[in-house]
């Protein structure tokens, strides 16, 4: 039986740019989202941060992830060109990381459901008909108001909510524990539901529960074709032939300098679990230019032609 639902690539500072989320779209991302940006430093002109909203025409839909806690300065940035150009946006609730939650922003938002409240209100009216979603953790410490912070949200204007069911305390320990699932889909808003999933299997599951897809974030990296498996599609991945196109890509936009800093991580996950990888991600991460970074997977995938392929 085939069943329809979401499969997100859930959002990753540092590694769901455009180049990647370009890849995991080949093996059927049906949504991507953007890494976080901050809200100020868009509405304030960063390069960095517009840089980091460059994309691919090929990547969509896909919304644009913005943290901060101004209801204003949040309104203004949805409505910058470089943000207004994604089909959608997302407004990050979750984020653990000290720096962020001590700005008030990110996961820091689950202590002040009013204020979240004002500022899911005012990136909706000033996206109008656009989908806004918020990506929130279960709480703080427990559990104890995700129903109530699913219901402000829809309240607010959210057409749906990315829960990652782990709470702040967690950072990313233990394992995700879905049991407030159907209660959050009871509310009526739409549940994507993220954390520690990889399998088909245990997708299945959580739309059994109320959820109405899935977003994947550790498990797509050096891994794209995670999300034709939670489709049940059959898929061919050429790990070699995904490295180079994941270099090309960033070249597009970015120094050869920095595109083989940027590949460094990647090229260590797109080998991990393969014999010797270990050693050429190793190599890799001294190189000094791509070359560097390229010869030696491409020497190894030549040692071992069978690691060059995965298919399911
Ligand atoms: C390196 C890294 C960067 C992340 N950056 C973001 C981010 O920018 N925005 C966000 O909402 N979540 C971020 N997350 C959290 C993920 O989106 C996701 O909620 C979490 O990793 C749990 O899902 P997973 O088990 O499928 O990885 C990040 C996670 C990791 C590991």
């Amino acid at each position: 039986m085939s069943v329809e639902f979401a499969t997100v690539l859930a959002p990753m500072a540092g590694y769901t740019d455009f180049a990647f989320r370009a890849i995991c779209r080949d093996y059927g991302a049906s949504l991507t989202v953007t890494e976080m940006v901050s809200s100020k430093a868009l509405v304030m002109g960063n390069g960095l941060s517009r840089l980091m909203l460059y994309r691919d025409s090929v990547d969509k839909p896909c919304f644009c992830q913005i943290f901060g806690h101004e209801p204003d300065v949040m309104a203004a940035s949805v409505r910058l060109d470089e943000v207004a150009s994604y089909e959608g946006v997302d407004i990050n609730m979750g984020c653990p990381v000290r720096k962020i939650v001590n700005s008030g922003d990110g996961s820091a938002l689950l202590e002040d459901p009013r204020l979240a409240a004002r500022c899911i209100s005012a990136v909706k009216r000033a996206i109008g008909d656009k989908p806004l979603s918020v990506k929130f953790r279960l709480g703080v410490s427990d559990s104890g108001g995700a129903v109530d912070f699913a219901k402000m949200c829809a309240d607010s204007g959210a057409d749906f909510v990315t829960v990652h069911f782990r709470t702040r305390k967690q950072m990313y320990s233990g394992v995700a524990d879905y049991s407030l699932l159907p209660q959050i889909a009871a509310t009526g808003i739409p549940v994507i539901a993220n954390g520690d999933i990889t399998t088909r299997e245990q997708a299945l599951e959580l739309i059994n529960m109320g959820a109405k897809g899935v977003a994947v974030g550790r498990g797509a990296l050096g891994k794209p074709y995670v999300f034709a498996e939670l489709r049940g599609e059959h898929y061919r991945f050429d790990v070699m032939a995904a490295i180079e196109r994941h270099a090309e890509l960033l070249l597009k936009v970015f120094s050869e300098r920095v595109v083989a800093n940027e590949m460094k991580k990647h090229v260590a996950a797109y080998l991990k679990g393969r014999r010797n990888g270990k050693l050429v991600a190793t190599e890799a991460m001294s190189a000094h230019s791509l070359e560097q970074i390229l010869t030696p997977c491409r020497n190894f995938f030549a040692l071992y032609p069978d690691f060059r392929s995965v298919q399911g």
